[in-house]
């Protein structure tokens, strides 16, 4: 698909956007450390359908909330507004719920958008194997290569021995191999609970001593992470990895073939998309909340997939 101009192009339309993450931001941090998953989930799945309500675009929810988080909103194929430009989004209202939930580090309300006919459509599908790389690797590393080739090439593109590298990895038992092939190899892993967005981010941005991402996390946060790749100029692959037989069988009678990686460029097939984050607990992404004398400190980041363009927000929100 090719860009052509129009409201994506619109100076403005950004920062319209901000609004969408801001409202859902604020909503969750009312349940920060509260140990309440689903309250805090379901008050940001709130806001955020209603602030994308008002800010009048016509889209279409391509990936997002759905049975892995029991939500009855923002799910695939609900349409919101009626307003311009129409395009599809993928949501994560709260990514980092957990630690949302547990009041520790990393957690932020999140949104991407493409326009309509953008997005690959994964159906059913609720997870995904994933492999990030940054800028110096792109073309470089083949996600169907075993472990160990995939290191050796990162290593060279980087200019660095395999010992330097650091791979970000969700620490979960259906990983336990492949971690013991990285470090087998003689690379490091940054083994974190939750939040493969920030994960990617890491590897994607100098300053975090991340080298790549590898391994599966959930299908929207694999859809919003290739279109911040593009932004920041790395590259993204995905392939559905359906766990469980009721997942298997969803993505396969979908059409979906879980062997086959795709590029990020088949995920969204435009430039004209874009990333939105707002913080909610600080992470690498973003500031988190503050509340400074009745007065809401957020901090938002934008990043336009086509000029790589990142606009940092801050607003300041009197509470009632
Ligand atoms: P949510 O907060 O949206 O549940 O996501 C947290 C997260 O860690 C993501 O970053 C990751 O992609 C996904 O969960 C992994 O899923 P699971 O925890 O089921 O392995």
């Amino acid at each position: 698909m090719t860009s052509r101009p129009g409201p994506f192009d619109r100076a403005d339309f950004p920062f319209a956007l901000r609004l969408v993450t801001e409202a859902a931001a604020l909503a969750a941090w009312k349940w920060v450390g509260r140990s309440q998953k689903e309250a805090g989930d379901g008050a940001a799945v709130d806001a955020m359908r209603k602030a994308l309500n008002d800010i009048n675009v016509n889209a279409v929810v391509m990936i997002g909330e759905g049975e892995k988080d029991n939500a009855p909103l923002l799910y695939r194929g609900e349409r919101i507004g009626s307003g311009e430009p129409e395009i599809e989004i993928a949501v994560d209202p709260i990514e980092g719920t957990t630690n949302m939930a547990n009041g520790t580090e990393n957690s932020m309300a999140v949104f991407a958008l493409a326009p309509r006919g953008a997005m690959f459509d994964l159906g059913p599908s609720f997870y995904m194997d994933k492999l990030v790389l940054p800028a110096p690797a792109k073309g470089k590393v083949d996600p169907r290569w075993p472990v160990k080739q995939k290191l050796e090439a990162l290593a060279a593109a980087l200019n660095k021995p395999v010992s330097e590298l650091r791979i970000f990895v969700l620490n979960r038992k259906r990983h336990h191999a492949m971690i013991k092939e990285i470090h087998d190899a003689g690379a490091r892993t940054m083994l974190q609970e939750n939040g493969d967005v920030a994960g990617a981010f890491m590897a994607l941005q100098h300053g975090h001593n991340v080298d790549a991402l590898f391994g599966t996390g959930g299908s929207p946060e694999g859809v919003i992470t290739a279109i911040f790749a593009r932004a920041l100029g790395g590259e993204f692959f995905g392939r559905v990895d359906p766990q469980g037989e009721d997942e298997a069988k969803a993505v396969k009678d979908f059409g979906l073939d879980a062997g086959k990686w795709l590029s990020g460029a088949e995920l969204v097939k435009s430039d004209d998309a874009i990333f939105v984050a707002t913080g909610i607990n600080s992470g690498p992404v973003c500031r988190g909340v503050s509340i400074h004398k009745g007065v809401a400190r957020l901090h938002t980041v934008i990043l336009m997939a086509k000029t790589g363009v990142r606009h940092d927000l801050v607003s300041h929100l009197p509470q009632a």
